[in-house]
């Protein structure tokens, strides 16, 4: 068990959004983490929860009022912005983020964001429309500018039932985010920011039927677990799979291929990119909403559309391009040749190459197996790794890829 949070005080900042709910749930999680928990609340946020409710949980008074005389008197706005090691403003609505990347102390939750010098991780939570607008994309690369720490948001259906990026992210993911706060900063990777892309997409036919591919994310998730141990912040963006989230990591979960690129999006920046998902290229023309019956006709046609190629799309990026972007490539012939030129197609810097045919002599077979033999092919030519477990593999490609950033630093 992950025991970075034990110990340590959370000062948990609540907002006004829906989201809140799951905050009570989060004040739970942080306490099994280990943490200590006051809260403060938006005056948004007691409409949606009470501030009793996060006592009876948090074990302690939950602040609300800058102007409350007996709140001020008991800590002022000042000491509760020092007496705690971490921040956490969860969720984080598009209005606390733009008073926050504005400087804004106009309540008890601003000023004490305003007061503090303890690191802050926000959790965005908002309708997708506010969360891509422009000025929430300023906002956010202030924040980030001035050292603010972000999770999420997911991907997915909304309280509005609208889907998009905006949902806030599990308790869970909040708290391995806050414990990352804590991890050693020791490593080949130690202040790096890591994006990794596993598993299949799930591209709906209608609610009950889908269209998927074998990939099991077991070598996807094994490389996000070596790049969160090598010291880097890594979000993993997974479609649907039978495997535990990475202790250190957080997880996005999505289904779609188009969900996938959201959070993708969302993700960025980072400084290394590794999309070892094995993304739908198509996804069903038309999602039916209602199960499409048998009803004696003959079978329905299956027309497909085209998905965004989410890696060619990171690697044609004119601004905030990460220094890395490394593809994979599951081929079952013409290995070397076919991954050289998908390097080129998609325009990233280094392809991991995969024989997937069932003659490539890997035991148990590389897609959904334990173990695989790749090559990585980049510019200067193809390196050819014996066969080894996938978490072996991902050992030495998070190696490799460290000593790559630093040589390219170094060079530059
Ligand atoms: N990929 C992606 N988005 C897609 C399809 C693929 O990001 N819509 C990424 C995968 O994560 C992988 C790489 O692209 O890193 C290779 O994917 P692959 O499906 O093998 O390549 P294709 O371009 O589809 O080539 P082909 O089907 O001809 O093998």
């Amino acid at each position: 068990m992950d025991t970075a949070l034990r110990g340590r005080r959370v000062l948990l900042v609540i907002g006004g959004g829906i989201a809140a709910y799951k905050s009570l749930d989060l004040i739970r999680r942080l306490r099994d983490a280990g943490a200590a928990v006051r809260v403060v609340m938006t005056a948004g946020a007691r409409e949606f929860v009470t501030p009793l409710a996060a006592a009876a949980l948090s074990g302690e008074k939950t602040y609300s009022d800058l102007f409350d005389g007996e709140d001020e008197a008991a800590i002022g706005h000042i000491r509760l912005a020092r007496d705690a090691d971490c921040v956490v403003v969860a969720p984080a609505t598009a209005n606390l983020m733009a008073r926050m990347a504005n400087g804004i102390a106009d309540d008890l939750a601003t000023a004490v964001l305003l007061a503090t010098r303890l690191p802050i991780l926000i959790a965005p939570a908002m309708n997708p429309a506010m969360w891509t607008h422009p000025a929430t994309r300023r906002n956010l690369a202030t924040l980030r500018a001035d050292g603010v720490h972000v999770v999420g948001p997911g991907v997915g259906a909304m309280a509005e039932s609208e889907s998009g990026a905006g949902r806030m992210s599990e308790p869970l993911e909040i708290v391995a985010a806050a414990q990352a706060l804590f991890a050693p900063g020791e490593g080949p990777l130690a202040g790096r920011r890591v994006l990794v892309t596993s598993g299949p997409t799930h591209e709906p036919i209608d609610p009950v039927r889908y269209v998927a591919n074998r990939s099991s994310g077991r070598q996807g998730h094994a490389i996000a677990a070596a790049a969160a141990r090598a010291g880097a912040a890594v979000t993993l963006v997974s479609g649907p799979v039978n495997l535990p989230d990475p202790p250190g990591v957080a997880v996005v979960h999505v289904e779609t291929a188009r969900e996938m690129e959201a959070a993708v999006r969302v993700a960025l920046p980072c400084e290394i990119a590794i999309f070892a998902a094995a993304v739908a290229d198509w996804r069903p023309a038309r999602e039916s909403g209602r199960k499409i019956k048998k009803d004696g006709a003959a079978p329905p046609p299956l027309a497909l559309a085209e998905n965004p190629d989410i890696l060619a799309g990171v690697s044609a990026m004119e601004t905030g391009r990460p220094a890395l972007v490394v593809g994979f490539a599951a081929e079952t012939n013409d290995v070397i040749e076919n991954a050289r030129a998908k390097r080129l197609r998609k325009g990233c810097d280094l392809i991991v190459a995969n024989d997937v045919s069932q003659e490539s002599g890997v035991a148990g077979g590389v897609m959904g197996g334990a173990r695989n033999a790749v090559h990585l092919v980049d510019e200067a030519g193809v390196e050819s790794w014996p066969e080894m477990d996938k978490e072996a593999v991902a050992e030495r490609l998070v190696a490799a890829l460290a000593a790559r950033l630093s040589g390219r630093e170094g060079g530059a």
